[in-house]
């Protein structure tokens, strides 16, 4: 299984092994991860699972799609590396990715 590290806007970390095919979101949820709430569920449609990909991963990710975007264009503080973490699949390609919650997600 893919170890994902979740970094808090204070730079604590954990690292969890998330099962393939699960979302990052998902891994969060099921690891008690503080900052993501996926209210939603995974629906694209409240962004309280909004992440922040380490550059060297954003080429891995699957492409955004507009729904997404308009979504993260509403979050907290978007930037270039603005994700929903319910869009992210895990996969063995996804090896040590590092994810970090905005600050408002605490
Ligand atoms: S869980 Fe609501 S947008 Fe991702």
């Amino acid at each position: 299984m893919p170890k994902i590290t979740y970094i808090d806007s204070s730079g604590n970390k954990k690292t969890i092994e998330v099962q393939d095919g699960l979302t990052v979101m998902e891994g969060a949820i099921q690891n008690n991860i503080p900052g993501i709430d996926a209210d939603c569920g995974g629906g694209m449609a409240c962004a309280t699972c909004h992440v922040y990909v380490k550059d060297k991963w954003l080429d891995k990710l699957s492409e955004i799609e507009d729904g997404e975007r308009d979504m993260i264009d509403m979050a907290f503080e978007p930037k270039k590396n603005s994700r929903l973490s319910c869009q992210i699949i895990v996969s063995s390609e996804l090896e040590g990715l590092e994810v970090t919650t905005p600050k408002k997600q605490t």
